[in-house]
């Protein structure tokens, strides 16, 4: 199964792609993790990121096609892959097809999470990562079991960098900027499928499933 999870900043993709990996047994290829890890490493391409990044702005499209290309041939992507993050053009979302049409392979569903602006800027304010496995916490409705600490992992926890309020604004205003042309593209297509992402982690993990027709896995 090959899944796109598209939204806005802060609608609970990488919260649901955790939950989805173990579900259904794919890799979740989050572009946003792929460039902070490239930052974190300190490549040229980190640096040249991060000054995009920084300013709620998108990185251009040939880095990010470039990224996800060489992602999806590594093994683990065989048996399916879950972006999450990418498409966010229509540059993009066309690169995408060609590069999945070559290799015979195709793009199942694009799930749209839709969370309305005053829930995703509570939800941002408050976010809290672990930077060592990523999981999500949020310091008022979620914090992590002991202050600071991962429950999965025993990392820490903190907030990210393009979190704080003027940069949330700036990727919001981005997101839509960018949203409806790639939606109609899919649309057009007809793997566009809306998934209402209020309510709890639970409640949306639920219409998700429901919406790709899967059965948890085992
Ligand atoms: P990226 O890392 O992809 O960030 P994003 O799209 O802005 O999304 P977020 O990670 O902020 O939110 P999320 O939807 O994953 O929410 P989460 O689950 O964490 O991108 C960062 C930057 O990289 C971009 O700004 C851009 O510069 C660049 N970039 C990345 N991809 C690119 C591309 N393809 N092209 C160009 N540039 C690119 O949840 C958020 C919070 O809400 C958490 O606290 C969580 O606990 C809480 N929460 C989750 N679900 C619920 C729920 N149901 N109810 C209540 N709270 C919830």
């Amino acid at each position: 199964m090959i899944l796109a999870l598209f939204g806005p900043p802060g609608s609970g993709k990488g919260t649901q792609a955790k939950a989805l990996i173990k579900a259904l047994g794919i890799p979740q290829l989050s572009t946003g993790d792929m460039l902070r890890e490239s930052i974190k490493a300190g490549t040229s391409l980190g640096k040249k990121a991060k000054e995009y990044m920084d300013l709620g702005k998108l990185v251009p499209d040939e880095v990010m096609i470039g990224m996800i290309q060489s992602r999806i041939q590594s093994a683990d992507c065989s048996k399916g892959f879950m972006l999450d993050g990418f498409p966010r053009t229509v540059a993009q979302a066309s690169a995408l097809d060609s590069m999945l049409q070559s290799a015979g392979l195709k793009l199942d569903s694009v799930l749209s999470f839709e969370v309305n602006r005053a829930e995703l800027i509570s939800r941002l304010a408050g976010r809290l990562v672990c930077s060592n496995c990523g999981a999500s916490y949020h310091e008022q409705s979620k914090p992590p079991k002991k202050d600071g600490i991962c429950d999965l992992c025993n990392g820490p926890v903190m907030k990210r960098p393009d979190d704080t309020p003027s940069v949330v604004e700036n990727r919001l205003d981005t997101f839509l900027a960018s949203t409806k042309p790639v939606a109609d593209f899919y649309q057009a297509q007809g793997r566009l499928k809306l998934i209402q992402a209020e309510g709890s982690e639970g409640q949306v993990f639920e219409r998700i499933m429901k919406a790709i027709g899967g059965a948890p896995k085992g």
